[in-house]
């Protein structure tokens, strides 16, 4: 796991989004794995940018998204259809037949996981996931005691996570009580893991994720799993970790062929 300590939340946008562009680069119709949150926003602007000024054609990219509230009509503005069309399909232009969001409103929820295993599945599997942390260490909605060998499921979401959404709902009983989501092994698959995490809120998550044991108590510990996983926090995010300055030694000391610190655009 190589973790990236920046000085700001921005900065945590624009290394992450480097890694994304790259792949996006080297594969013009890569599939991405998306993040809903407000963590990825960041990328998500940079990506926008680059979009816009021509640097990245997001034309031909396919994505998945992590997971979707169950129950929630796909047109309601917090089902995550909705907030994938506009906080990342939109901006970045690129083409909604590609981009697929598993779904909650489906009356065969089971089949409707399975279907969506299959579909990436079929279109070779995740190049790049793009991830953030809860603060209880969930990733995608794989709360804590989630099995590392789970597929895309229905999951009932942890009080602390309803609690922790209802900032997008009008009334904290309006958030749903159940989703469908990404397993932990479904995340593990993609080729490529990039989380991201800013203020001191993730800085538990974040260091349990890292430094603490391998375990289904911290769902994003699963990440240490993983042979390509890159985590880009900001100094708060960082300020629980032991290794802090081992891992701010290891990115100044990283050799050329492995920097991406976006400057290139
Ligand atoms: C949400 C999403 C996760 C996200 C997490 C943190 O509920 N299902 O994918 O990473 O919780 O959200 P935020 O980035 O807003 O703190």
């Amino acid at each position: 796991m190589q973790v990236v300590i920046v000085p700001t939340p921005e900065e945590v946008g624009r290394i992450a989004a480097a890694k994304v562009a790259m792949a996006v680069r080297t594969r013009p119709d890569a599939v991405l794995g998306v993040a809903t949150g407000s963590s990825p926003l960041a990328i998500y602007r940079e990506l926008a940018r680059r979009a816009e000024t021509g640097q990245l054609d997001f034309s031909r990219v396919r994505a998945f998204a992590l997971d979707e509230y169950v129950g929630l009509p796909l047109d309601h503005p917090q089902s995550y259809h909705s907030v994938i069309r506009h906080e990342v399909v939109e901006p970045l232009g690129m083409r909604p037949a590609l981009v697929h969001v598993p779904d909650g409103a489906a009356a065969d929820l089971p089949r409707a996981c399975e279907d969506y295993e299959r579909a990436i599945r079929d279109a070779g599997g995740v190049d790049v996931q793009i991830l953030g942390i809860g603060a209880n260490g969930h990733i995608g909605f794989n709360e804590p005691t989630s099995s590392f060998a789970s597929r895309t499921r229905i999951k009932t979401l942890a009080p602390t996570t309803r609690a922790d959404n209802a900032r997008f709902f009008e009334s904290p009983d309006d958030v749903p009580t159940h989703c469908l989501t990404q397993g932990l092994a479904t995340i593990l698959d993609a080729r490529q893991l990039v989380l991201v995490a800013q203020g001191e809120a993730k800085a538990e998550a974040v260091a349990r994720m890292v430094e603490g044991p391998v375990s289904s108590m911290c769902p994003g510990s699963a990440l240490q799993l993983h042979p390509d996983a890159t985590v880009v926090v900001d100094e708060a995010a960082a300020s629980r970790l032991e290794l802090a300055d081992y891992y701010r030694y290891t990115y100044d000391h990283l050799p050329d062929w492995q920097r991406y610190d976006g400057r290139d655009g």
